[in-house]
């Protein structure tokens, strides 16, 4: 005879939960300690608990003061667990994560002004739970037929589910509501592990000659479940223990299939088995067989699981084994930010690392962020042995040096190795990313160095490469001037400092380089000269502009009459201004036709005169002439000096006689 035990038969997560918490109840308190209504439903079970001193209430009123009270994985109504409070008694509540998702679900649409609708079974402690939190308003439908018949006056409808219903008949219940309501929202509640145990009973009960469901009499997943082997075989037995099993019912048998509700323990399971072998007389190792059904798990293994159940701490994962799985949120993500809820489905695959197959607490211990570790540590070896650059995130300051994350692997950066030199004060480095190379990998004790050193050297002679391959002689470049000296200016260029001499500033004379540039002016500058070996390079800012002295040449030609002043003296001539930056010389023999012994004979310095050019050399050197237009004869200049001397001496006596005049006038009046 062939057995296929269903892999998902016997206690979901919310029952292995609850039967957890009564056990810790038990384990801590003295009192006594009551479940509000049977545990689960399942004889076999609460016989075992009321033998261990579980006293079951089915009313608040029942429980004596000063006792621990275990709210099942039914949950309970508001207004109950308000009595419960008030009374107050030492609550545990084992309530199942997804009966209260949908607890909140509907007290928040109810809020929004929903008229909720509950598929279910209006007796049904879960049922009568998730009504509470309507203010037990909700119409409570038991098929989908009933729906028709709803006196609802409004389509702002919500529709939700008991969490053991047959998700094809929700689906059916789903379509007759949206024939009756436009605008219903309709939440599939059903939970995942229910859904899990149907599909396996489905997919068993049709290649069995004779299906067995096993679960207590009232429990509702278990008569589900009957129900749909039931659909495919139909020699489908629902029982509660072995001894409901007799000789008859196996007869002529090839292949039996068994399943079990979610509150159906592990021993009552392995029961059925061992009546088997009795029965068959066969010398089958059922325990074992039992054992292999299942998966088997080691402290270390990697595997893939599904989720079956979130809150915001932890996230519950069925493997396959015979407890599920637990992955607390760090161990899920290493985002402190991260919320499981937005995240995180029921149904999600996750591949996880098993840290203990027991922990205190009997769960399987799992971290989805130790697979992701071990694959972002293999990636940091194959950063180190192709010297690949890479962004980290620092995050604290050790001794020594930092500590920067990785995908959350931890990577040491040595101090002397954090900054182009050594860093002191590594606290400025916090939460900084910086780029490193790895340059150490020590397998043995876990540790991985890198530096961020190296890559700043590099991309500074990179940097380098890239400028002067760039430089050349005439080039015009942009920067930021940096600093004075009393000779020049230095101007940043990006990859190193050039200087600018005070003499290349502008075209005209500059006296000190504050007169003409500010410390941050953007500049551009021409390159004059450079030396790549020795890292300087000698700019100019007069190049980028047209000399004065070219755009004066070629807008004037020799023969041209210009008005200047004369500026400068020497013993052969004067110096003469033109327009600002050109000057000329008037040499001495091209002021007069008399011979002078000197040009301050006939002119003063400041004196505007009239020239001829004479000459522009080819190096650019105007010559001047004044006699050209009109010779100076000084015998005529000293006579015209003294006729001017004498002109203003009597003006002067002529400005003062009339002064007296007035003077005299106003006093005799
Ligand atoms: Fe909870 Fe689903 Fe079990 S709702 S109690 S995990 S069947």
């Amino acid at each position: 005879m062939d057995i296929i035990l269903a892999k998902s038969a016997g206690f979901c997560f919310g029952v292995s939960n609850a039967i957890k918490i009564l056990d810790c109840a038990i384990e801590k308190n003295s009192g006594k300690i009551y479940t509000l209504g049977e545990i689960i439903h399942n004889s076999q079970v609460v016989d075992y608990y009321k033998k261990k001193g579980v006293l079951i209430a089915s009313d608040v009123k029942d429980i004596e003061k000063d006792s621990s009270v275990v709210i099942r994985a039914h949950g309970v109504s508001p207004s109950v667990l308000d009595s419960l409070k008030e009374k107050e008694l030492n609550i545990f509540d084992a309530t199942c994560p997804f009966v209260k998702k949908i607890q909140e679900l509907v007290s928040s649409k109810y809020k929004e002004g929903y008229k909720i609708i509950i598929f279910g079974n209006k007796n049904h402690p879960e049922v009568i739970g998730i009504n509470g939190y309507c203010d037990n308003t909700a119409c409570i439908i038991e098929n989908k037929d009933q729906i028709f018949d709803l006196d609802i006056n409004t389509d702002k409808v919500c529709v939700v589910s008991q969490t053991t219903q047959k998700r094809e008949v929700l689906q059916e219940v789903f379509e007759f509501i949206d024939k009756k309501f436009k605008n219903a929202i309709k939440f599939d509640t059903i939970c995942n592990a229910t859904t899990k145990r149907q599909e396996e009973a489905k997919d068993i009960s049709k290649i069995v000659d004779l299906m067995i469901v096993l679960g207590g009499v009232n429990s509702s997943n278990t008569q589900k479940l009957y129900e749909v082997a039931k659909q495919y075989c139909s020699n489908t037995l629902k029982v509660y223990d072995a001894n409901q099993i007799k000789i008859e019912d196996l007869e002529k048998i090839k292949k039996i299939g068994i399943t079990a509700g979610a509150s159906t323990p592990d021993w009552v399971i392995k029961e059925v088995l061992l009546k088997m072998e009795e029965l068959e007389k066969e010398e089958l190792d059922f325990k074992s067989l039992f054992e292999e059904s299942l998966v088997t798990l080691h402290t270390g293994d990697v595997v893939e699981g599904v989720v079956i159940g979130v809150n915001e701490k932890e996230v519950y994962v069925d493997l396959g084994y015979k407890s599920d799985g637990i992955i607390p949120k760090d161990y899920y993500s290493i985002d402190p930010e991260f919320k499981i809820s937005e995240n995180v489905k029921i149904g999600d695959k996750v591949k996880v690392f098993v840290i203990n197959v027991n922990d205190r607490d009997g769960n399987v211990l799992l971290s989805k962020v130790r697979v992701e570790q071990d694959k972002f540590k293999k990636d940091l070896v194959d950063y180190f042995n192709n010297k690949t650059v890479f962004d980290v995130k620092i995050v604290e300051v050790v001794r020594g040096g930092v500590v920067a994350l990785y995908n959350g692997v931890r990577i040491f950066i040595p101090a002397s190795k954090l900054g182009s030199g050594y860093v002191k004060d590594l606290e400025s480095y916090l939460n900084k990313t910086v780029s490193v190379r790895i340059i150490e990998v020590d397998k043995r004790r876990g540790k991985i160095i890198a530096s961020a050193r190296d890559v700043i050297k590099e991309a500074r002679e990179k940097e380098l490469n890239e400028f002067w391959s760039g430089i050349q002689i005439g080039k015009r470049i942009c920067g930021t001037v940096k600093n004075f000296t009393n000779y020049g200016a230095f101007v940043d260029v990006g990859a190193i400092d050039g200087f600018i001499h005070i003499s290349e500033l502008s075209w005209d004379k500059v006296k000190k380089v504050s007169d003409v540039l500010g410390i941050g002016q953007k500049v551009e500058a021409e390159v004059l000269d450079f030396n790549k070996d020795e890292k300087k390079l000698s700019l100019s800012i007069k190049k980028c502009t047209e000399n004065p002295k070219d755009v004066f040449i070629r807008n004037h030609k020799i023969g041209d009459i210009v008005d200047c002043k004369i500026i400068k003296f020497l013993n052969f001539g004067a110096f003469a201004e033109i327009e600002k930056g050109i000057e000329g010389l008037i040499h001495i023999s091209e002021i007069s036709d008399y011979k002078l012994n000197s040009p301050k004979e006939v002119l003063k310095l400041s004196q505007q005169v009239k020239a001829k050019i004479v000459n522009i050399s080819e190096d650019k050197k105007i010559a001047l002439s004044i006699k050209a237009v009109e010779p100076i004869n000084p015998a005529k200049k000293v006579e015209e000096e003294k006729l001017k001397e004498q002109e203003d001496k009597e003006e002067k006596e002529h400005i003062e006689e009339f002064e007296n005049t007035i003077g005299d006038m106003l006093k005799n009046n």
